[in-house]
């Protein structure tokens, strides 16, 4: 993902995430921070979908539609913030193909994301997990009501699953 592929990106939230919008500056932010973590999914020159990931605090996700301001030094996950297919392209495999590109990333930490609309399932078929904890209920529930933070330890391979 570039710069120059933002409005696209943007697209592709506000429409397969009508309920959970966020602004401008938070996709501009994520790719300023952390380039690498943002992916975009092409056929030709048609967007698809996107992923976008970056190292974060274990057991903190963040509220949505908010800045992050800066990465931390000491990061115990790699983030999922957001991996979205327009609805033509699913069940195609181009989500979990994303997901095993950003496995390349991770640098050894365990994966973590906050799970919403019914993806729990998807989820658990790529290995993650909930981590129940009441301390993020607060922040989950900005989300929507079935919102579950999950993560995904690192596999004895390294952190690659195939
Ligand atoms: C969730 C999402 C990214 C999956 O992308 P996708 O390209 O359709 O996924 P894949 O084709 O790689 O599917 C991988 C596997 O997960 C399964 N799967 C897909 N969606 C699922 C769901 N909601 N629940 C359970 N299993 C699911 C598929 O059947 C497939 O299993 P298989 O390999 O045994 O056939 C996509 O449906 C999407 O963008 N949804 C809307 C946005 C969203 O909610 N993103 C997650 C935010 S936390």
């Amino acid at each position: 993902m570039r710069a120059g592929d933002l409005p696209e990106v943007r697209a592709i939230a506000a429409a397969v995430h009508p309920g959970h919008p966020e602004s401008d500056a938070v996709f501009a932010e994520r790719l300023a921070l952390h380039p690498p973590g943002c992916l975009l999914l092409e056929a030709g020159e048609t967007a698809l979908g996107y992923a976008i990931a970056h190292p974060w605090h274990r057991r903190r996700p963040p509220a949505l539609d908010t800045l992050l301001g800066a990465l931390p030094e000491a990061p115990g996950v790699f983030y999922l913030h957001d991996l979205a297919i327009l609805p033509a392209a699913r069940g195609q495999g181009a989500g979990g193909g994303a997901l095993r590109e950003l496995e390349e990333l991770t640098g050894g930490l365990p994966m973590a994301l906050v799970a919403i609309g019914g993806t729990e399932g998807f989820w658990q078929v790529q290995g993650f997990a909930a981590v129940p904890d009441p301390a993020l209920e607060a922040v989950l529930r900005r989300y929507d009501s079935g919102a579950r933070y999950m993560e995904r330890p690192v596999s004895r391979s390294g952190d690659r699953r195939r």
